[in-house]
């Protein structure tokens, strides 16, 4: 899809509750009562371009919400080359497709990891690499899912609500430069469903880096 601002038409609608866009392709859930649709003219054809807003499906299983979340996710973060930003949003959408009890970003600073955009309760600021789940997911580069943290050795609790937690290296050229947290208030609320398309999510980041 080619970009060209020039020709953007910007068109708003606004409902007057989340629940007027409900009829949208089947039963959803619309976050966001505002729409900003772009209308985009390539010359060949005209392309909907939605942002700014999530369209989740309601009662769907945790596959199809990864999936209708996925695109979303990607084109949020395509046109904007700022990190910080891009994190927020991420962390944001994945906080209202599922609602985790927290959802985050630990960002390397080359002595350790530090605490970046998140959604939830006040989290730890720093954490040493090769300690707590996501300092251990940082030195060996890779996905840990944690049915219960408290049988996690070195777990640090950064909230009495966790039960159970899965942390995403993220990694550009070989290394890792921060990496994706998410807390469940219940156990056991992580498997290999999440890690698929939560590194997908991790892949999407690395490209902006
Ligand atoms: N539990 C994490 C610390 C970060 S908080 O969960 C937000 C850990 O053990 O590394």
């Amino acid at each position: 899809m080619k970009y060209n601002k020039s020709l953007e038409i910007l068109i708003f609608v606004k409902a007057k509750t989340p629940s007027y866009f409900a009829g949208y392709k089947g039963t959803t859930i619309v976050y966001n009562s505002c729409w900003f649709l772009n209308f985009i003219n390539d010359n060949e054809s005209i392309n909907l371009y939605m942002a700014e807003s999530l369209i989740i499906p309601k009662g769907a299983s945790k596959s199809e919400k990864y999936e209708a979340l996925l695109p979303q996710l990607k084109a949020l973060i395509h046109y904007e080359s700022d990190l910080t930003a891009n994190l927020a949003n991420i962390s944001s959408a994945l906080n209202m497709a599922f609602d985790f009890l927290w959802v985050g970003f630990y960002l390397s600073n080359q002595e350790q990891l530090v605490l970046g955009p998140f959604q939830g309760p006040i989290a730890c600021t720093r954490i040493p690499f090769g300690k707590g789940v996501c300092g251990t997911a940082y030195s060996e580069a890779k996905t840990i899912i944690v049915e219960d943290v408290d049988a996690f050795p070195g777990h640090i609790a950064c909230s009495s609500d966790s039960k159970s937690e899965i942390v995403v290296p993220i990694i550009k050229d070989g290394e890792v430069k921060l990496i994706l947290d998410i807390d469940s208030d219940s156990y056991s609320s992580f498997n290999e469903v999440d890690q698929k398309y939560l590194e997908q999510v991790a892949s999407f980041i690395s490209d902006k880096l």
